[in-house]
């Protein structure tokens, strides 16, 4: 018996061993593959070549806060919260609207029809020129003033004969708040800040935050400070916003009684149960599948819009995947469909916005104007029309490129923490 057995396990032993050098060599094969290829690989898989990639609203302004501008009142006032070495700021100049500012922060100003924008995280906000011991703005806001007058009646010498109205140049003082939170109204669009994808620098010789050297960058332009003025009729206390009344202290100021701000955050989870309960996902989906109809409808063709991944839905308590598309997809309508002025008119009137729409008007989303006072053409949009866009705005806007959601992102946990900005994409 041992006389037999002894050649067949030799044969045994060599072909195991031939089996095992098999096995080694795979899987190092494979090692190194995966150690190798990111290094060989086109560099627009690494980095995100489409807006898409670039716009992420939860990093980009979850710094806005809303509010009923008085008790009584059903405008809303929208107030950016900035927070130190947080949102990129621009101080840019107009042709009637100039700054001023102490000589060690006149770099940060952006003058009248200079092509690049200087862009800073350095925290800065604009007010009506104050005198201080170190620098009086209201000596100088006059002198620019004047030679700003003077300048432009040389250039119009026959200003009186053509019947020319002198330009009023308003003028503010660029100066740096005290405190931890600064408050500011950003005189643009209420969500949509400026974007810029070139002709822009950043003067900070360090800048905290890896996605401020994104193309597609979001800064607010021109914040200026938020004071606000209390005042009580009879019974009825309130307050609204008053350019020479107390500016406000902190974030807990902010969002108690009486001003009663609500973040941006609490307005899209409302957002969410207003899609659940008004039935939005009877009619529409919320995710883009894989198939061309899908990423070429969503996006474009130079453009496709990347599939909807797990890591997008992190932030929803419920997620509506949808099953009948009666209406288009909206897992991407935050970047197909950013103007907010758009779904302003679309929810007030579909078929006006989008001709031969079935969609149902939406007018309870707006408060009605009963003396006409603002002038517009439909209701004053209301908390429920603020939840609802907001909501809908972080559709596609939640999206890492597609390598670093591959290689760090598949576990949704991680994808949050790099979203955050709490973990590094190396
Ligand atoms: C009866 C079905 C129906 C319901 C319910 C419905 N929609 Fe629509 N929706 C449509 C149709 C059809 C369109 C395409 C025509 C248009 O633009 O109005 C559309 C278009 C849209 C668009 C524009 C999308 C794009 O890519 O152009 C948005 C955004 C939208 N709806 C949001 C909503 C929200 C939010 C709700 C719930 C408050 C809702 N819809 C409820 C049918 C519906």
């Amino acid at each position: 018996m041992s006389e037999n057995n002894e050649p067949f396990m030799h044969k045994v032993d060599g072909s195991a061993i031939l089996t095992f050098v098999g096995i080694v060599f795979l899987f190092s094969f494979a090692v190194v593959i995966t150690l190798l290829a990111p290094r060989y690989m086109d560099k627009t898989w690494m980095e995100p070549t489409s807006s898409y990639q670039v716009q992420m609203y939860e990093i980009a302004d979850p710094n806005i806060y809303f509010s009923r501008l008085r008790s009584d009142s059903t405008e809303l006032q929208s107030v950016y919260h900035l927070k130190q070495e947080y949102t990129l700021l621009a101080f840019q100049e107009a042709e009637v609207v100039r700054f001023v500012a102490p000589p060690e922060l006149q770099k940060f100003i952006t003058k009248y029809q200079d092509p690049k924008l200087r862009l800073t995280s350095h925290l800065m906000l604009l007010r009506k020129p104050q005198p201080a011991s170190s620098f009086n703005a209201v000596e100088a806001a006059n002198r620019l003033r004047a030679d700003l007058q003077k300048q432009w009646e040389k250039e119009n010498p026959n200003w009186i004969e053509e019947g020319l109205q002198k330009p009023a140049f308003d003028i503010l003082e660029v100066f740096e708040p005290i405190g931890e939170d600064a408050f500011a109204i950003a005189p643009t669009d209420r969500i949509l800040e400026n974007w810029t994808d070139k002709d822009y620098v950043i003067l900070d010789e360090e800048v905290k935050q890896p996605y401020h050297r994104d193309s597609g960058v979001v800064y607010v332009n021109n914040p200026t400070e938020y004071r606000v003025s209390f005042f009580s009729i009879g019974q009825e206390e309130g307050w609204s916003y008053d350019p020479e009344g107390e500016s406000i202290k902190d974030l807990a100021e902010l969002t108690s009684h009486p001003l009663g701000f609500r973040s941006r955050q609490d307005l899209i989870e409302f957002g969410e149960h207003l899609y659940a309960i008004e039935g939005c996902w009877y009619c529409h989906t919320d995710q883009t599948r894989t198939i061309i109809q899908d990423v070429v409808l969503n996006g474009s063709e130079s453009y496709p819009a990347p599939p909807s991944s797990a890591n997008e839905y992190i932030y929803q308590k419920i997620s509506f995947p949808g099953t009948r598309r009666i209406g288009p997809d909206v897992s991407r309508v935050g970047v197909k469909r950013p103007s907010r002025d758009w779904h302003q008119s679309h929810f007030w009137s579909p078929k006006t916005a989008s001709r031969g729409s079935i969609m149902p008007s939406f007018q309870h989303f707006f408060d009605y104007d009963p003396r006409g006072t603002s002038r517009r053409e439909t209701g004053i949009p209301n908390y429920k029309f603020e939840a609802i866009f907001q909501y809908l705005m972080t559709k596609g806007t939640r999206i890492t490129s597609p390598t670093e959601a591959w290689w760090l992102g598949k576990d949704p946990v991680q994808t949050k923490e790099i979203i955050e900005g709490k973990k590094k994409i190396q």
